[in-house]
This record gives structure tokens, C-alpha cells and sequence, in this order.
């Protein structure tokens, strides 16, 4: 195991299987990583960094060496101010890499002790992106295997805010024995007329 801290820094809107992938190959291999939201992007996001960054807490839970954060500005900066000693990037195909290296090497002239390592996520992954999850799943497809379920829940919420009602719904139904509040007010106000 690698002494020091790590950072992954990334969008994560939304966090990805392929993320969580990389995750827990990090979380093996260094002794602390921050997965750090960038908070001051320019492209309008689908998800806050508050729900960005809730989700990525409950889907780490279980390992206990990470942590998540939010940082702005330059990430070498960021990066210094937490005395971390490696960024951590996924390559998923050649086509990663020559934004990667640009960014490594950038990031490397802006601070040169702070070095990048490249980890690849398992190949089931290699074509799972948060952009085309988020094309996906507003186009109305399936996006299951490819997010983690909270995930996928998170996506129906937001494109969907009826699916929000449906699911308070079907709780009320599962948690009455009698059924659900409104299937009751129904049939009493049946049983009246
Ligand atoms: O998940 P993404 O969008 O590929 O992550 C890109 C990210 C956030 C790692 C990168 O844009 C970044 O570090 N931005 C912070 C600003 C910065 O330091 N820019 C110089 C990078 S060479």
C-alpha cells in the first residue's frame, strides 16, 4: 500500500459504476483517497454537488480510507492544501488519453511533486461515461449495470418527478396493512354513498 494521501478528482454528475470501480481499486492501493467534486464547472450540471456528493457518501460507506470533498479552482492547489502526494485518474480506452496526459502534464508543470497515476477500470466498463449515462436516461433508456442503483434512482427522480410520488405511494401501501391512506379514504367515502 502506498503511503500518503490520494486525490480523484472528477465531475461525477452522475458517479458511474466505472467510478465506483476505480474507487475501490484506489481505496486497495493508497492509505487515504479524497474523491474530490469539482464544484466550479462550466458546464450546467444535472445533479447539485450537495446530491453529487451524497450519493458518492453513501456509495463508499464501506470503505473505510475514503473520503469525499468539493474543491474549486485549480486541483493542484487543492491538491497541495491537503499534503496529497498522487492524483488519481481512469483510462477507459485510447481515447481518454490524450486529454489525460494533457491534463497530467499541465498539472505536473503547475506542480511538479505531485504526480498522477492512471488506473484502468474493469473492461465492463470501458465504455461507461456520466455524459452518455445522462443522454441515456433522458432519452428515457435503461441505465441498470451501468450506475449503482442509488444511482439509477436518483436519475428517475429527477427525470421523473411523478416517479418520486409513485415510490412515496407504493411505501404507504407496503407500510399500512389495510392498504394505502387514499385506498382507504376510497373505500370509506364508497361505503358512505
Ligand atoms: O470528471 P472530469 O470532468 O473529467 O474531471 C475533470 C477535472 C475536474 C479533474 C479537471 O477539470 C480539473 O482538475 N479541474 C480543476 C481546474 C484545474 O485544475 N484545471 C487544470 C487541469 S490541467
Amino acid at each position: 500500500m502506498h503511503k500518503g494521501l490520494a486525490i480523484y478528482p472528477g465531475s461525477f454528475d452522475p458517479p458511474t459504476n466505472g467510478h465506483l470501480d476505480l474507487i475501490e481499486r484506489g481505496a486497495k492501493i493508497f492509505e487515504d483517497l479524497v474523491v474530490a467534486i469539482l464544484r466550479n464547472s462550466e458546464k450546467s450540471p444535472m445533479f447539485t454537488v450537495a446530491e453529487r456528493r451524497e450519493m458518492l457518501q453513501e456509495l463508499t460507506a464501506h470503505l473505510k480510507n475514503v473520503r469525499i470533498d468539493t474543491f474549486d479552482g485549480l486541483m493542484v492547489e487543492y491538491a497541495k492544501s491537503l499534503d496529497a502526494t498522487c492524483i488519481l485518474r481512469g483510462i477507459r480506452a485510447i481515447s481518454d488519453y490524450e486529454y489525460e496526459l494533457q491534463m497530467a502534464l499541465m498539472n505536473r508543470k503547475l506542480e511538479p511533486t505531485l504526480e498522477t497515476v492512471f488506473m484502468m477500470p474493469a473492461d465492463k466498463y470501458s465504455y461507461v461515461s456520466s455524459r452518455l449515462v445522462r443522454e441515456v436516461a433522458q432519452a428515457g433508456g435503461p441505465v441498470k449495470g451501468l450506475v449503482p442503483e442509488v444511482v439509477e434512482h436518483k436519475l428517475r427522480e429527477k427525470l421523473d418527478p411523478a416517479y418520486k410520488l409513485r415510490d412515496v405511494r407504493m411505501m404507504e401501501m407496503l407500510e399500512s396493512p389495510g392498504g394505502s391512506e387514499l385506498g382507504r379514504r376510497e373505500r370509506k367515502r364508497k361505503r358512505k354513498a
